[in-house]
C-alpha cells in the first residue's frame, strides 16, 4: 500500500525513513537528479557509500575533501551521503545551508566511543594540553578541541604544534599510535576504535599475501598496529586511491571499508583489488553498517521531504567551528 506524503512524514517523526516508504515504480536515480535541480541541492558522498550513491554525488571524496567541499557550497541544500559527524561538520562550516542526511542513525563507532561528559573529565586532567581530535567525533567533542584533523592531514596538524607541548589525541587509539610513530611526538590517547578497521585479521592477511606474492598490501591508519606494521602503504581513503593509481603493482590487498573498491576499480580497471580478510567469514564486517544505512531509497525520501535535517545550536556551531577552521587553514 502506497503511503501519502503526510503518512510518510508522520512515520519519519516517529522513527526515520525506511526503504519501503518509497512509492513503487519510480525511477530513483532520475527522481534524485530532478530533486537536485528543483531544490538547488548538492550531494556530498564518502567513498564508503553504496556504488549507486557514489555515482550520484556532486562531490565524492574522503573526510577532508568533503569538509573542504562543504565549506564552498553555494547551493541552498547539502545532502550528505555519509555518516552523522560528516553532516554535522558540513553544517558547522557552512551554517546558512540546510544540511540533510538520509538516515540520522548513520553514526560511527569512533564518535560513539567519546562522550562529551567523559571527554571533558579526561582533558581536564591535562591543563594546557593541545586537544587534537580526529574529525570522526561529535560536534560537542569538536567544541572541546584545539584543532581537528582527518587521516589525510593528521601528520601536518600535529607537526604544526610546537615541540615540547602536551598533546591529547582522540578518539581513535589506532590512528593515534600510528601518528606517534610517524611524527615522533608523544601523545596522550583516548581509547576509541573503528569497528570496521579492527575487524581485519592479521593472520589471514599474512596468509593471503603469501598466496598473492605480487600483491601490495595497503591499509587505512584506523587499522590495528600489527596490521599497519605489514602494510606497504598507509593512508586515508584518498591516499589509498592515489597510491593504487600511481604504483606499478597490478594487484592490491586493501584493508579499509569495502566501498572504496568501487572507485579503485573505476580508476584502475586493469588492476585487481582484493578486500583484506576479516576474522569472521560469516559477517560483512569490512562494510561499515553505519555508512550502509544510507540507501538510494532513503536518499530520495530525504531530498523529497528535506528531512532529517542537522540542527545545531548557534553556540555549538560557534565553538565547534574554530577547531575545524584551524584545520582547514592548514589544508
Ligand atoms: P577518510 O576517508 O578521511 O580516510 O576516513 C575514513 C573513515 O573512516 C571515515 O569515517
Ligand atoms: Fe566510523 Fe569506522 Fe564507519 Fe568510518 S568506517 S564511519 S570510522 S565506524
Amino acid at each position: 500500500m502506497e503511503l501519502t506524503s503526510e503518512e510518510v512524514l508522520n512515520r519519519l517523526n516517529q522513527r526515520g525513513f525506511i526503504d519501503k516508504d518509497v512509492p513503487k515504480d519510480i525511477d530513483l536515480v532520475a527522481e534524485i537528479k530532478r530533486l537536485k535541480k528543483e531544490k538547488n541541492a548538492v550531494i556530498l558522498a564518502h567513498y564508503y557509500q553504496e556504488a549507486e550513491i557514489q555515482d550520484l554525488a556532486d562531490y565524492l571524496g574522503d573526510s577532508l575533501y568533503l569538509a573542504q567541499a562543504a565549506e564552498k557550497v553555494a547551493a541552498e541544500m547539502i545532502v550528505f551521503a555519509g555518516v552523522h559527524f560528516m553532516a554535522e561538520t558540513a553544517k558547522i562550516i557552512n551554517p546558512s545551508k540546510k544540511v540533510i542526511l538520509p538516515d540520522l542513525n548513520a553514526g560511527c563507532s569512533l564518535a560513539d566511543s567519546c562522550l562529551p561528559v567523559d571527554f571533558k573529565k579526561f582533558i581536564d586532567q591535562y591543563p594546557g594540553a593541545h586537544v587534537v581530535t580526529y574529525i570522526n567525533c561529535s560536534a560537542e567533542i569538536k567544541a572541546l578541541s584545539t584543532i581537528v584533523c582527518t587521516s589525510s592531514n593528521a601528520v601536518r596538524v600535529i607537526d604544526a604544534i610546537p615541540e615540547g607541548e602536551t598533546i591529547i589525541f582522540a578518539p581513535d587509539k589506532n590512528l593515534g599510535r600510528y601518528l606517534i610513530r610517524e611524527t615522533g611526538r608523544d601523545m596522550i590517547l583516548w581509547d576509541g576504535s573503528c569497528i570496521v578497521h579492527e575487524a581485519f585479521s592479521f593472520e589471514r592477511i599474512v596468509n593471503l599475501a603469501k598466496e598473492h606474492p605480487k600483491a601490495k598490501f595497503i591499509a587505512h591508519p584506523e587499522s590495528e598496529s600489527q596490521v599497519l606494521d605489514v602494510a606497504e602503504y598507509i593512508g586515508s581513503t584518498s591516499g589509498l586511491l592515489k597510491f593504487v593509481q600511481e604504483d606499478d603493482a597490478q594487484e592490491f590487498i586493501v584493508a579499509t571499508e569495502a566501498g572504496i573498491l568501487y572507485e579503485m576499480k573505476k580508476r584502475c580497471p586493469e588492476k585487481t583489488f582484493i578486500p583484506a580478510p576479516v576474522e569472521d567469514d560469516t559477517c560483512a564486517c569490512n562494510e561499515c553498517a553505519f555508512m550502509k544505512l544510507n540507501t538510494l531509497e532513503k536518499l530520495y525520501l530525504c531530498m523529497e521531504y528535506e528531512k532529517p535535517e542537522i540542527i545545531l545550536s548557534e553556540d555549538l556551531i560557534k565553538k565547534a567551528n574554530l577547531p575545524i577552521t584551524r584545520m582547514l587553514k592548514l589544508g
